[in-house]
């Protein structure tokens, strides 16, 4: 039997594990494909983060803080440290949302809200 590259892709997205997302203040949980920033997952969920640069590190405006699952996301690479260190309100568990993808339940603030 031959095996399409669309069945592939459709096994594949079914095998990715879901995470789940709480936004706070807004106390609102999302769920999504593992893998997906936390901007990105913002976005497909319609969560007011902002990303004045489109997501490409280039601004603070996706800033969130990391109130747990911190272990459930990717490290900060030094270009997201850079730009966090211009952040308004910064602290230890600060990170982009758009540079930060998900592997696990994270719960995070939208500073400022
Ligand atoms: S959207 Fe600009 S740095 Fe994330």
């Amino acid at each position: 039997m031959e095996t399409k590259l669309s069945d592939y892709k459709e096994t594949e997205a079914a095998s990715r594990k879901k995470v789940r997302l709480t936004f706070l203040p807004l106390n609102v949980t999302v769920e999504g494909e593992e893998g997906k920033s936390i901007l990105e997952l913002a976005l497909e969920h319609d969560i007011p983060l902002d990303h004045n640069c489109g997501g490409n590190c280039a601004c603070t405006t996706c800033h969130v803080i990391v109130k747990q699952g911190m272990e459930n996301l990717t490290e900060a690479e030094d270009n997201e440290d850079d730009m966090l260190d211009k952040a308004e309100g910064v602290t230890l568990s600060s990170r982009l949302g758009c540079q930060s993808h998900v592997y696990g339940d994270v719960v995070v603030e939208i500073p400022g809200r």
